[in-house]
C-alpha cells in the first residue's frame, strides 16, 4: 500500500475521501476531532443529524463535498463502542472507511492522527495503516469481474513526518501485506490449499521475509514416529506435512513455539460430518495460517526474538486408506490413542506437533486450533477460549488480545476432566462423553506437553471465519490469533 505522512491538517488535504471518525455516546454523535473551518463543521453537523448512529452497526456514510473542501468526499465512520482496546476500535473505524471507500472506487484516503492516542503517534500511524489496508482487501482469486483498485493511497495527516513515524508506517505496511497474503491462502478451498501447497507457500514466504522453513513429508513423518498426524492424513490422496518455520534474532534466548492446527479440509473422515455447512471446513487450517502470519511478521519486522512455528498439515478424508473408528495409534511421544471418532482429528495432529515443539525446550508453547464446535456454544463468535498450564501466560495473551481486538476468555483444565479421555484399550481416547467439549480437547492436548513448559491452547473455532461480510471486513478467514501473537511477541514476552 502507498502511504505518506503529512504535517498538514487532514481538512486541508486533497484526496478522494477524508475519514471523519464519529463518537457516539449518551445518545449523541459527534466527530472525534473538531472539523477545521465553518464549512467543514456545517457539513459534518448536517450529515451527523441525518443519520442514525445508534445500533450495533450504524454507518458508515459517505457524502460528497461538492468542491467546498479539498477532500472530494467525507466518510463518517463510527468508532464502535464494543470490543477491544480504544486503539483497536479506532483501527476498525479506519477499516470501515477504507472498505466503503473501495466499494465506491475512491482511490485515495486521508486520515488524521487523533491527539492523545493511546500508544502515541506511532501507535496511531500503525492503526491507520493496518486498518486502511485490511479494510480495502477483497478475495478475488476466483471472481471473473475485474478486481478494481486495491488499497487506497493513504495520507496520514496532521503530524510531522519524523523518522520514527515513517518506520512505524513502513512496519505496519509490511505487516499488513503479510496478513493480506496469508489471508488469501487461508481463504483458498481444500482443492487448492493442500498440505503440500501450503508448504510451498511457507517456503516462498520464508525466502521473502527472512526465516527458515523445513518441511517433513510422509516418509520423514514415519521416521519421526508421527503416527497420530499420519493417521489423520491417510484417508486423503493429499499427503500430510509437518512444516517447521524458524526465525532467530533473539541471541541465546529460548524460542517461543507456536503450533497451528492445519487441517486443509475436515470432512470428519469415516466419522463423516453432516453435509450441511461442510464447505465451511476449509477454514480448519486457520490455526496454522495464524502461525505462519505471525512468524513471517516477526521476521519482516526483525523483532529481537526467537520463534518457531509448527504447522501440522493434513486433509481429513474418508478414502479407502482412512483410519477407522476404534483404530489405535502410537503418537510420537509414545502415548497410545484409541481413535473413537475420526472427526476429533485436530487433537491428533496437534499431539505430534506439540511433542516436536516440546523438544525445542521452548520458553512457552502456544497452540491455535479450530478444535471444537463446543467453543461456539460456550462463547459464540465474539471470543476464542484460552486454556493451559500457566496463569501468567494466559493473562499476557488475554491482554495482547484486548489490544489486538481479538478477545480471549479462559476455561479451566482441572484434573477431574481427564477421567473422560481414559480408554479401556489404550493410554487415551480422543473423545469424551460429549460434555465440556472444548475443555476435553484441551485436556487431551495437555498430555503431549511436558510438565514445566508454560503452555496455552487457544480454540479459535468460533472466531476464525466470518460467514458474512461486515462493515469493516469481508467474509472468510479472519486470521484471528495473528495480530494477537504479533502484539504479544512485540511486547517481548516471554523471555527465558
Ligand atoms: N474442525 C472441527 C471443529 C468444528 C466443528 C468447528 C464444528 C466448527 C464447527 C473439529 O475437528 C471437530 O470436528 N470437532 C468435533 C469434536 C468431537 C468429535 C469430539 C466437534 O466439535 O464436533
Ligand atoms: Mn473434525
Ligand atoms: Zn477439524
Amino acid at each position: 500500500m502507498k502511504w505518506k505522512i503529512s504535517g498538514a491538517s487532514p481538512w486541508r488535504t486533497k484526496a478522494d475521501a477524508l475519514l471523519v471518525p464519529v463518537v457516539y455516546a449518551g445518545g449523541k454523535a459527534r466527530p472525534a476531532a473538531g472539523p477545521d473551518g465553518p464549512i467543514a463543521a456545517r457539513m459534518v453537523e448536517a450529515t451527523l443529524k441525518r443519520h442514525d448512529w445508534a445500533g450495533e452497526s450504524a454507518g458508515p456514510v459517505c457524502v460528497p463535498t461538492w468542491g467546498q473542501l479539498p477532500a472530494a468526499h467525507l466518510i463518517l465512520a463510527r468508532i464502535d463502542g464494543a470490543g477491544g482496546s480504544p486503539g483497536f476500535r479506532f483501527e476498525r473505524a479506519v477499516a470501515t472507511a477504507a472498505r466503503l471507500g473501495r466499494s465506491l472506487k475512491l482511490r485515495s484516503l486521508v486520515v488524521g492522527v487523533p491527539d492523545a492516542f493511546d500508544g502515541g503517534n506511532a501507535g496511531a500511524v500503525r492503526r491507520i495503516v493496518r486498518g486502511a489496508s485490511a479494510g480495502a482487501e477483497r478475495f478475488d482469486v476466483f471472481t471473473s469481474a475485474p478486481a478494481g483498485a486495491g488499497a487506497p493511497d493513504l495520507t496520514i495527516a496532521g503530524v510531522r513526518p519524523t523518522a520514527a513515524l515513517r518506520r512505524a508506517a513502513g512496519d505496519a505496511a509490511r505487516e499488513a501485506e503479510i496478513l493480506r497474503d496469508v489471508r488469501r491462502l487461508a481463504n483458498l478451498p481444500g482443492r487448492e490449499a493442500t498440505p503440500e501447497a501450503i508448504a510451498r507457500e511457507c517456503r516462498r514466504m520464508a525466502r521473502r521475509h527472512g526465516f527458515s522453513c523445513r518441511v517433513h513429508d510422509r516418509a520423514a513423518l514415519e521416521r519421526m514416529g508421527c503416527r497420530a498426524l499420519l493417521a489423520v492424513g491417510q484417508g486423503s490422496r493429499n499427503e500430510p506435512r509437518m512444516i517447521v518455520l524458524e526465525y532467530r534474532n533473539g541471541g541465546r534466548a529460548k524460542p517461543v513455539a507456536l503450533v497451528g492446527k492445519t487441517i486443509t479440509f475436515d470432512s470428519g473422515g469415516i466419522s463423516l460430518k453432516p453435509g450441511k455447512g461442510m464447505e465451511w471446513m476449509r477454514y480448519d487450517k486457520s490455526g496454522g495460517m495464524a502461525v505462519l502470519a505471525t512468524v513471517a511478521t516477526a521476521a519482516a519486522l526483525r523483532l529481537p526474538i526467537n520463534v518457531t512455528g509448527i504447522l501440522a498439515a493434513a486433509e481429513n478424508m474418508p478414502g479407502g486408506g482412512a483410519t477407522r473408528p476404534g483404530d489405535i495409534v502410537r503418537a510420537r511421544n509414545g502415548t497410545t490413542i484409541e481413535i473413537q471418532n475420526t472427526d476429533a482429528e485436530g487433537r491428533l495432529v496437534l499431539a505430534d506437533a506439540l511433542s516436536v515443539a516440546a523438544d525445542l525446550k521452548p520458553s512457552a508453547i502456544v497452540d491455535l486450533a479450530t478444535l471444537t464446535g463446543a467453543v461456539i456454544v460456550a462463547l459464540g463468535h465474539h471470543a476464542a477460549a484460552v486454556l493451559g498450564t500457566d496463569e501468567a501466560l494466559g493473562a499476557r495473551l488475554r491482554e495482547a488480545g484486548e489490544a489486538a481486538g481479538e478477545r480471549l476468555w479462559p476455561l479451566p483444565l482441572w484434573p477431574e476432566y481427564e477421567q473422560q479421555i481414559r480408554s479401556d484399550f489404550a493410554d487415551l481416547r480422543n473423545i469424551g462423553d460429549g460434555s465440556a467439549g472444548t475443555i476435553i480437547g484441551g485436556a487431551f492436548l495437555k498430555r503431549f506437553v511436558p510438565g514445566g513448559v508454560p503452555w496455552a491452547h487457544i480454540d479459535i473455532a468460533g472466531t476464525a471465519w466470518d460467514e458474512k461480510p461486515s462493515a469493516h471486513r469481508g467474509a472468510g478467514a479472519t486470521l484471528v490469533g495473528a495480530r494477537l501473537l504479533i502484539e504479544w511477541l512485540g511486547r517481548g514476552a516471554p523471555t527465558g
